[in-house]
Order: structure tokens, then sequence, then C-alpha cells
């Protein structure tokens, strides 16, 4: 028999609700995210900015991508911030004191990303600095395996693709659209290549969780794709 009594164990804070988005990149996962965070009044986890990080960091400290222990280890100590910008449009994120949002979105910062992301050891660091995003009112989750290993427990799982072809279209309209100069052939190049980097790894692949919605956006707008992740999280008495 224990001599503790209930009253003195410490209080766990209620979790709140998980709606976990889960798919490839390019799929318009940050947009939904953001549109259901905001409908919802919920916090939001960007689990891809915590992997672009981790390499930005190995970058800055001439740590090679592949030196598995060496980049386990910079995740395990971040030191970053996400900070809402003053005007309340966007989030900054703030490395080691140096303002790096502007690198963190890149592809090249997205490709070396899927390196480190595949290193066991990488994604066990970052494993319980995403689940402390858990808070009540509840938690919009935004990466690859939201559904399937962080939050399994999760409410609601949405798994959103679409084909290659058309995610590549929409981030060289994006692109050119910023005054960027873009190559289609070369960004499609580029996704399939994460995709597979993605897939077809050995820890926490991308892919859909057993319980999860499956949608796939191809020939569907943004507002159609919200549309439908509303209803799904009516129907469970999420909204
Ligand atoms: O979503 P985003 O493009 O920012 O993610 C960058 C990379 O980080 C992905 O291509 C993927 O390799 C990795 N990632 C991951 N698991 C997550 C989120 C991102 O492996 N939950």
């Amino acid at each position: 028999m224990s001599n503790i009594e209930v009253q003195d164990l410490p209080e766990t804070p209620p979790a709140g609700p998980v709606i976990t988005v889960d798919g490839p990149s390019g799929a318009g996962k940050g947009t939904l995210c953001q549109m259901l965070a905001a409908k919802l009044g919920w916090a939001l986890l960007d689990s891809g900015a915590l992997y672009r990080v981790t390499a930005l960091a190995a970058q800055k400290q001439n740590v090679a991508l592949d030196s598995d222990n060496a980049v386990a280890k910079i995740a395990a100590q971040l030191d970053v911030e996400f900070k809402v910008t003053p005007q309340c449009d966007g989030v900054e994120v703030i490395l080691g004191g140096e303002n790096v949002t502007s690198n963190l979105r890149t592809e090249e910062t997205g490709a070396m990303a899927s390196q480190v992301a595949a290193i066991n050891s990488v994604r066990d660091a970052l494993l319980e600095r995403q689940r402390a995003f858990q808070q009540p009112p509840g938690l919009i989750a935004d990466g690859r395996d939201m559904g399937t290993v962080v939050f399994p427990q999760a409410e609601l799982k949405i798994y959103l693709t679409a084909s290659a072809e058309e995610r590549g279209q929409r981030r060289y309209k994006q692109l050119i659209e910023a005054g960027k100069s873009a190559n289609l052939a070369r960004i499609i190049e580029d996704i399939k290549a994460r995709d597979d980097r993605d897939m077809n790894r050995t820890v926490a692949p991308l892919k859909p969780a057993a319980d999860a919605i499956v949608i796939d956006s191809t020939s569907m707008s943004i507002n159609a794709v919200f549309d439908q992740v509303q209803q799904a999280a009516q129907k469970i008495g999420l909204l």
C-alpha cells in the first residue's frame, strides 16, 4: 500500500484535444492548420519548423547532417523561440538569439530538414518538445507523423495529400507571385525526392494513420478542404 494520499499527488493539467494534419510537403497543411487554429482559437504546432531549425543549427555549427549523434545533441539542446510578429501576421523564429525566419522556409532548408528528420535519435530528441505543445483549449498539429507517432490518441486525424505535379504548380505560383525566379520541372523533381525520403525512411515514415481521414486536395480549393475538416470536427463535437 502506498502512503501517498490522492491530494499529495501533483496535479496533471488537462491536456486538451488534438487535431493532427499530416501529409507530404506542399499539400496545403500549413494553410489548413492556420485556418483551423484561427477558427477554433487553438494552439498550433508546426513540427516541420523544428526539423528545419535543427538543420539550420547544424549548418551554423558546421556539423555534417549525417553525423547522427552530433545532430541529435543539437536537436536536444535547441535554443529556439517562436514569436508572433508584432503585426500578428506570422511567426518569427529566433535561433540562438538570431532571427532565422527568412532562411527557414526555403527549399534548401526543407531538403536539409528531411535529411536530419531521417535520424532516429533526432526524432526522439524532438518528441517531448512537440508533445509539450498540447494545451487547452486544444492543439492543431501539423507534420508527417503527428497522428502516427507524436499524438496517436488525437481526437481527429487528417491526412492531406495532392499529386506531386499539383503541389509543384502551387509552389511555382507562390514563388512567381513573390517575384522570385522558379523552374517548375525542378520544383516537381525536388518535391518527389523529398516525398521519397519522407515516405521510405525506416523511422516514422510519412503515411496516413490507420484512423485518419484522407483528403486528396489535387482538384479542391483550400476552402473546400477546410469545410470538409470542419464537418468532421463538428461530427465528433469539437466544433
Ligand atoms: O513540413 P515541412 O516542409 O516544414 O517539413 C520539413 C521536413 O521535416 C519534411 O520534409 C520532413 O522530412 C521533416 N518532418 C518530419 N516530421 C514532421 C515534420 C517534418 O519528418 N512531423
